[in-house]
């Protein structure tokens, strides 16, 4: 009998249950998450990835355009006429000079992946692209997600721009930025605010999906992952094949890190590159649960053997004490990642590190990276937080190549960025002092004048 080219698999190796890409589900009957896992010989990757540049002398083809696509040969699940693309993946690898120096390396270079370019403005259009093929695969009408705002954008956009299906989206009241807030409703998405933060919408979107089917999107749906990797071969493609010393990346949910594990093992099974770049995972301080379980815990992937009691009773500790996450940077506000068991995973493959920045360190490298990089909303900052940390440390060596993901735009939350730059010191105490921000070292405040030819002008030669 033939094989399909793509399966789902438990990612428990105890396990190992197989299904087919045709059937839609979050879990494996023993609860553990699914990969997408392919028959390689039978899915004949080309054998260099420089193979891939054949393609950018066919951008007018959709498939061939988008970034996530123009790699479909290394996420083989979905036939072309039913792949869904909305120009997604135009993104950018910035080298970074001002950033280097603030983090701190010497000869070593940072290089700002800047996924704010996609068309819902975050990272999450490349697993949007893959989960709503899939949901179109499967020929699903609706399609939830639970968020801190920018899948549910990104959901958002993809039904509006393709009409194949409704978006419902489960967000925490008041959890959510205005920018990520005003696209979901923009696009026309039906928006449940639900009266708690993210872990329990998560926990309700699933619940729901299941009782009514309808298709989820979150990343427990292990075809989003699937057009996540394409975000690391991208890094490589802008760097002319080369790997990378270190990936940095925020932790919130952990689907990147997990994408990005996967990514790189899977190159390297294919022999398509000789080694593995160092992981380095990022938590905010206030939603630090990877942190505290890798670092302090010791939990581990152990070959797939995961002490599951160290989760549970740290899980129960949270909820003894009635301690929800908190951070500035909403988009990684989350105590309970679904992909937890990936990430470890991941972080075996790519030998990673975990750290926790606080929320004033977010900020001061936000306000950095938006001065001498591509602007980036909160969340993304971290991983640049996490850079500097890592490089004072000593880990990351002062001449090494450094990724840091940059996962969504700056304009998503114009709040936090106001509040740091304001001179206004009721806001500041308001917005960010709540969080524990004390300072703003990098704050650029506006010039307030008259509205007087002479004084604006004497304003102006005061102070450029
Ligand atoms: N950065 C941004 C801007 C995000 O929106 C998210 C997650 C992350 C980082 C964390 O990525 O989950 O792969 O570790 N946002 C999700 C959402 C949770 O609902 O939009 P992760």
């Amino acid at each position: 009998m033939k094989t399909d080219v793509a399966l789902q698999r438990c990612i428990s190796p105890s396990c190992g249950a197989t299904y087919g890409v045709h059937e839609t589900r979050v879990a494996c009957k023993c609860g553990n998450l699914l990969d997408i896992v392919y028959d390689w010989d039978r899915a004949s990757p080309p054998s260099s990835l420089n193979w891939f540049e054949t393609k950018w002398s066919r951008r007018y083809e959709p498939l061939a355009f988008s970034g996530v696509w123009r790699f479909r040969e290394l996420l083989p699940f979905a036939p072309a006429e039913q792949t869904v693309t909305i120009g997604e993946g135009q993104t950018l690898l910035q080298n970074a000079a001002s950033v280097a120096k603030y983090v701190g390396l010497g000869k070593g270079e940072v290089h700002l992946q800047y996924e704010g370019m996609n068309p819902s403005g975050s990272f999450k259009d490349n697993g949007m692209s893959a989960a709503f093929t899939h949901a179109h695969m499967v020929n699903a009408k609706r399609a939830a997600c639970a968020s801190t705002g920018n899948t549910s954008a990104s959901l958002a956009l993809y039904c509006s721009v393709t009409r194949l299906m409704k978006a419902i989206i489960f967000i925490g009241s008041g959890k959510i930025s205005y920018g990520k807030l005003s696209q979901a409703l923009d696009y026309g998405a039906l928006t449940v605010q639900i009266a708690g933060d993210f872990d329990d919408a998560m926990q309700r979107v699933k619940e729901v999906s299941a009782q009514m089917g309808i298709y989820l999107v979150n990343s427990v749906n292990p075809f989003r992952l699937e057009g996540q990797k394409t975000i690391m071969f991208r890094v490589l493609e802008a760097l002319r094949w080369q790997v990378p010393d270190w990936i940095v990346v925020p932790g919130g949910n952990l689907g990147n890190s997990s994408a990005f594990g996967k990514a790189f093992f899977e190159l390297k099974e294919l022999g398509l590159i000789d080694r593995v770049p160092r992981l380095a995972v990022i938590n905010a301080a206030g939603a630090s649960t990877l942190f505290e379980l890798y670092n302090n815990r010791g939990l581990r992937w152990n070959g797939g053997q995961i002490d599951q009691s160290i989760v549970s009773k740290y899980y129960a500790e949270l909820d003894e004490q009635h301690r929800r996450a908190s951070t500035i940077a909403s988009a990684i506000e989350i105590n309970r990642p679904v992909n937890l068991d990936k990430c470890l995973r991941a972080l075996e493959v790519c030998d990673g590190v975990v750290r926790e920045a606080t929320d004033q360190d977010i900020l001061d490298a936000k306000a950095q990276v938006g001065a001498g990089g591509i602007g980036c909303e909160p969340a993304s900052a971290a991983s640049v937080a996490g850079a500097k940390q890592l490089i004072n440390e000593g880990i990351i060596g002062r001449d090494e190549r450094v990724v840091c993901i940059l996962t969504g735009h700056q304009l998503k939350d114009p709040t936090a960025t106001v509040a740091y730059h304001t001179t206004d010191q009721e806001q500041f105490n308001k917005v960010l002092g709540s969080h524990g921000v004390k300072r703003a070292a990098f704050a650029n405040r506006a010039v307030a004048v008259n509205n007087d030819l002479g004084e604006i002008i004497k304003a102006i030669q005061l102070y450029s």
